[in-house]
This record gives C-alpha cells, structure tokens and sequence, in this order.
C-alpha cells in the first residue's frame, strides 16, 4: 500500500513510519517538524507542510497515488490544552477537517486516527472499555473525541472508513535503537525518569502520593510505541477488507504506579534514581488501565513488549545513546 502519515515525524508517527517500512509499504510522510523531528524518519517521501494548507495537501494526493491515510498530526500536551484550549480546537480539529476534505476530493476511502485514553476523562470502570462513558477532562482529550465524531460522519456521508485508536500510555523506542522518544519540552514520566538517571535531571518529581491507589501514585497502562504502531497497520488491512468503521482502546491491560516505574527504571539501569513527593498534576486521573480486549479479538493485534521490564530496556538503550536527542 501507498501510505500517507500525517505527522510522521513525531514520536508516535516516526515509529509508524518505521514499521510500515520493515513490512514492505510505501511511505508518504506530512509534517510541518514544529514537534517533529527530520532525523526520525528512517524513509519514505517527507513533504514538509501544514495539514491546513490545502495547496501542500493537494500537491501530496496529485503527486502520489494515497491508497490510506494514518493521522498523527496534533498538538498533544494535555496541561497547555488547558491553558490554551483555543489552539486545539483550532489546530487538532481544523486539520484533520482539511485532511478528511482531501481525501473525500481524492477518493481516498481509509484512515486510521491516533485517538486517546483523554477522551474517556475520570474512568467509570478499570478496566476502560471502549463503550464506556467519554466525558473529557481537558480540551486536548475533547478535541480528540470531537474528531472521532467527525470522522462517524464522514463515513456516513462520503463513506471514508475509519478506526480511531485510544492509546492508554505510548512509551519504549524502537529496538533497532535508531528512534526513540525525544518531545521538547519533556512531559512524559519514563524519559523524564531516563533524564534523571543521565544525570540531565538532578531528580524526578513524583506528582502526588495521596491518590487512592495501592501506594498512592498514579496508575497508568505504560503501551510500547512499536506495538501500537503493529496495531495501525492491522486496523488499515482490517477497513481495507471490508471492515467497519470502529473504535478500539491500545494498551497491555496492566497498570503501574508512578513508584513502580521509577523502581523498574532504577532496575533497568542500575542507577539510583533519585525521587521526590511533590504536588498532584492539575487533571490527572488516579488510574487509567485499558482493555484491549477488542483489539485483540477483532485486530488480532499481539502486543509484542509486554513488560514495564523490556519497555524501559528499549527506551533506556535510546536516551543512553542519544544523550540529546535528536539534537546533533
Ligand atoms: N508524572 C510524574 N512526574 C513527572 C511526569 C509524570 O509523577 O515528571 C506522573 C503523572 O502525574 C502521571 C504519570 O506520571 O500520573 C504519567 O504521566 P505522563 O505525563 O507520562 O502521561 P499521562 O498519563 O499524563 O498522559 C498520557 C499521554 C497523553 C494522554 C493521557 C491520557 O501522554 O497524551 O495519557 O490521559 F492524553
């Protein structure tokens, strides 16, 4: 297949990019690298570009034969979402709109969407199922669901087929060791802690130890970056055989604490990281584990790297070598 992946050279994308690859597909990469980075891409065709300019879109579909669509381009930082919500309205929503308008010019029938856990806000229920309540709890996880109600519509109306996939907590880097996790500035707790252990961070802050959770910290479904990219590609086979349009939540069904996976990090590099108490995170759930039941069952999707262990083994072996990321 002939794949378009709006925003690519992101974390999530780059590692789409790779896998798409290593099975044989021809890539066409879309990112304006405002997060993204060149360095990432291990192939395929980049055009650099916003998604809502439609002369650079039109300018993709003519020039290459898009037989799907996988959109990762978005903004994705839940605390600036709150300071901003306007921006990603604007630019999450806007742009998928842009894009939904050029394949329906196009006739380009599929595309998966990178949805997330942030659409179902304060869980009903552990484990989250996908028919579980939505009611988002900051505008980045809002912003999300409203495309996955767009993208219901589009279908019905120009019947442009879509899975939209909930990602619980997207970590690890590629085993090849070439790509990894490198978001500017860091927010996310396993390279926060990998900096930490670098010595690039005297010390990593654990938000909250008062959550009603086993030892008190937050609980999340820690998902390697390379299994959810296997998902993408299954979920495309899946629409371009004649599947329905669908939801499915991507995590490995076991969640850890903040504490866990500083103590599995200490493990995995044999550093003594050092940790403090401070403040809970504005917004942030006390627990968040997926099932994935459904993907599995109707994707045959397999997760490769289920353990924290194995997940952090890949991401450690990424930060060690890339001291400062993609930054030559
Ligand atoms: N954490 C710390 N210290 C840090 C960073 C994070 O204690 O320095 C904690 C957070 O409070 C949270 C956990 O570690 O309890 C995980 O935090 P991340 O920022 O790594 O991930 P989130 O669970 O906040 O966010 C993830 C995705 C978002 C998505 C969200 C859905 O990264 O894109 O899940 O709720 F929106």
């Amino acid at each position: 297949m002939k794949i378009l992946v709006c925003g690519g050279a992101g974390y999530i994308g780059s590692h789409m990019v790779a896998y798409l690859l290593e099975n044989g597909h021809d890539v066409i990469v879309l990112d304006n690298l405002q997060t993204g980075h060149k360095d990432s891409l291990l192939g395929g065709k980049l055009y650099i570009g916003n998604l809502k300019d439609n002369e650079i879109l039109d300018k993709v579909f003519t020039e290459n034969k898009i037989d799907a669509v996988i959109d990762f381009a978005a903004n994705s930082l839940v605390g600036e979402s709150v300071e901003n919500p306007l921006k990603y309205f604007d630019n999450n929503i806007g742009s998928t709109i842009k894009l939904l308008e050029a394949m329906n010019k196009y006739n380009v029938k599929y595309i998966v969407f990178s949805s997330t856990a942030a659409t179902y806000g304060e869980p009903e229920n552990i484990p989250i199922l996908e028919q579980d309540k939505t009611f988002p709890t900051n505008p980045y996880g809002e912003s999300k669901l409203a495309v996955e109600k767009i993208l219901k519509w589009c279908d019905r109306a120009y019947g442009i087929k879509y899975t939209a996939l909930r990602y619980f907590n997207a970590c690890g880097a590629h085993i090849n060791g070439k790509i990894g996790e490198d978001h500017r500035p860091e927010s996310h707790l396993i390279p926060i802690i990998l900096q930490a252990a670098l010595g690039k961070r005297e010390k990593i802050m654990i938000f909250g130890d008062d959550y009603n959770t086993e030892d008190g910290t937050c609980v999340r479904d820690y998902v390697h970056v390379s299994d959810l990219a296997s998902a993408h590609l299954l979920a495309l086979e899946r629409l371009r055989n004649g599947g329905e349009s669908k939801i499915y939540n991507l995590g490995n069904g076991k969640g850890f604490s903040v504490k866990e996976v500083v103590d599995v990090a200490r493990m995995v590099t044999g550093i003594n990281i050092k940790a403090e108490i401070a403040e809970r995170r504005a917004g942030d759930p006390a627990t968040l584990i997926a099932s994935s039941e459904k993907a599995i069952k109707e994707l045959g999707w397999k997760p490769k790297f289920n353990s924290l262990e194995t997940i952090i083994e890949t991401a450690w072996n990424w930060h060690k070598n890339h001291l400062n990321g993609y930054e030559k």
